[in-house]
């Protein structure tokens, strides 16, 4: 395996999924682990992420030098070579030149690491810091015109440093770099692959739960459908599942997903509790994002803590809480780095926090597209597999400001016929997330002579890889008229449809 140490820069997980792509198992862990506990992962290599401080910030993260005196390869990409330069004795210099985006990179020598590589590669850049002085025993491999150590390596101490980010889309050569890295030099071999692992998580599952049962929260989204299927085929009818419907899910979901639980997998304990009301009533008059979120949040436990109970009383065996928490999941709440700076609260993980079941979690170690790739293992239809992530907090967070009734009601219809047009054109498919929301000014219009004063429905589609960085889509421009057209036409209080051509960063995927 290939240990990843994380430097607070949600690059750590791109890494780490890139490399679990080559075949070879990767994970993330705190950098400041201690020398003992990566001893035991007994890793093949070590990378050193990316982060946002610098080597010379007061709290600047940092990790047991000796790290890399333990004979094990590592390769330190962008704030990991800096650390690299400054503990194997280089100089690095602090903020003088900040660099973001891409540049042209010349390979003066392959080496191991650069191996395949063309004289001129492009590379991608964001740093604040750079190596200026070469620690004693290192080579350069590459330079940019403004960042001479942009590559560099101790072979006898298998000691490798980048300035670039090897592991995004806009450095092409990235994968064949990491490829060098795992492959040539930790000699790491390839034998992980998703399809082999249902069977060994269906019979972790049978370990951990027993005889005991399991209740669980199903959303119908991707993970917790997974998760539940997993839980399904291992404990059969010990698994409850409880649908919590706030009122803010799309137009026609609670059946779709009563439908997979019920029809398709034959769930004998699937309930669907409605709290809508509840929901709305506590959101009233509530505008600021994160207060939505923390109401919907605990609202949420509130309504699963009370079905749990109940269930407890009649079933009492039921001592687990089945979760569909995957890797990612863990980043933007700022779970496992603690330094990696907090986005938005996932109110999908304060759940467990109540309760006095213990938590079980069989996904909590994958991507996304490697939780996919379990669920065709496990048959599970595509529509659900291939089903737009949605957020906990639903509707709510795209409406902003005010969530009140009407506006949810405006926002379902247009939301389905956005999604519906996208699936008819065979669009659907092709972007990451898609979706529709409101935003709570009125603007004027004109409709049969009329003068209309009515609200603006933004349009969101993004391509993105795992919702870290994410593309607006370039939806053709007749999909994007004929959906305008028959949301303006179609929904009553709307007159004017946008399409948001924003990047993730600098702006995120939701609105709040
Ligand atoms: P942002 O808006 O941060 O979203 O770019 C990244 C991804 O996370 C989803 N998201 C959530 N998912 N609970 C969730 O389960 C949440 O509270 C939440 N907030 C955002 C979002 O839809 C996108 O896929």
């Amino acid at each position: 395996m290939i240990l990843v140490l994380d430097f607070g820069g949600q690059y750590a997980h791109i890494i780490a999924r890139r490399i679990r792509e080559l075949g070879v198992y990767s994970d993330v862990k705190p950098c400041d682990m201690s020398l003992s506990e990566i001893g035991k992962m007994r890793p093949d290599g070590i990378v050193l992420s990316g982060g946002p401080s610098s080597v010379y910030d007061h709290n600047a993260p940092l990790m047991n030098k000796k790290v890399l005196d333990l004979k094990i390869p590592v390769l330190g990409i962008c704030y990991g070579e800096q650390l690299i330069g400054k503990y194997a004795g280089g100089t690095v210099l602090a903020g003088k030149l900040k660099e973001f985006g891409k540049k042209e990179m010349i390979v003066k020598k392959n080496g191991k690491l650069l191996k395949g590589l063309s004289k001129k590669e492009q590379v991608w850049m964001s740093h604040g810091d750079l190596v200026t002085e070469l620690p004693k025993d290192f080579e350069i491999l590459a330079s940019t015109d403004t960042c001479r150590i942009a590559a560099f390596e101790n072979e006898k101490r298998k000691l490798y440093g980048i300035q670039f980010h090897a592991e995004v889309a806009h450095t092409p050569s990235g994968m064949q770099i990491l490829k060098n890295f795992v492959f040539d030099v930790c000699r790491a071999k390839k034998d992980w692959q998703i399809g082999d692992l249902p069977k060994k998580l269906i019979k972790e599952i049978k370990k951990e739960v027993g005889s005991k049962s399991v209740i669980m929260g199903a959303s119908g989204g991707v993970d917790s459908t997974v998760a539940a299927t997993l839980l399904h085929k291992a404990i059969g009818s010990r698994l409850y599942c409880v649908f919590v419907d706030h009122g803010l899910i799309r137009k026609n979901e609670l059946e779709e997903v009563k439908e997979y639980f019920e029809k398709k997998l034959s769930f004998r304990h699937f309930f669907a509790v409605d709290a809508s009301k509840m929901f709305l009533e506590r959101l009233k008059g509530i505008t600021d994002p994160e207060e939505k979120r923390k109401i919907i949040g605990h609202t949420f436990i509130e309504v699963f803590d009370n079905k749990v109970t109940e269930l407890e009383k009649k079933h009492k065996d039921i001592k687990f809480l089945g979760q569909g928490t995957i890797y990612p999941d863990r980043i933007e709440s700022a779970q496992p780095s603690k330094y990696a700076s907090k986005i938005k609260s996932h109110h999908n993980l304060t759940l467990p926090e109540k309760m006095k079941l213990k938590v079980i979690e069989p996904l909590k170690e994958f991507y996304k597209d490697e939780v996919r790739t379990l669920g065709k293992e496990l048959k599970i239809p595509d529509e659900i597999l291939n089903r737009h992530p949605f957020p906990g907090p639903g509707l709510a967070i795209r409406i902003l400001g005010e969530v009140a009734e009407e506006r949810l009601k405006i926002l379902k219809e247009a939301d389905y016929i956005f999604i519906e047009e996208l699936k008819n054109s065979g669009y659907y498919s092709k972007t990451w997330q898609a979706f529709a929301a409101l935003i709570p000014v009125k603007t004027v219009g004109v409709m049969g002579d009329a003068r209309t004063y009515e609200y603006i429905i933004t349009l969101r589609a993004v391509t993105s890889l795992d919702a870290m960085t994410a593309d607006w889509a370039k939806l053709p421009q007749e999909l994007l008229e004929k959906i305008s057209t028959r949301i303006i036409n179609e929904v009553k209080g709307v007159n004017r449809v946008l399409y948001d051509i924003s990047q993730k960063p600098p702006a995120t995927i939701e609105y709040e």
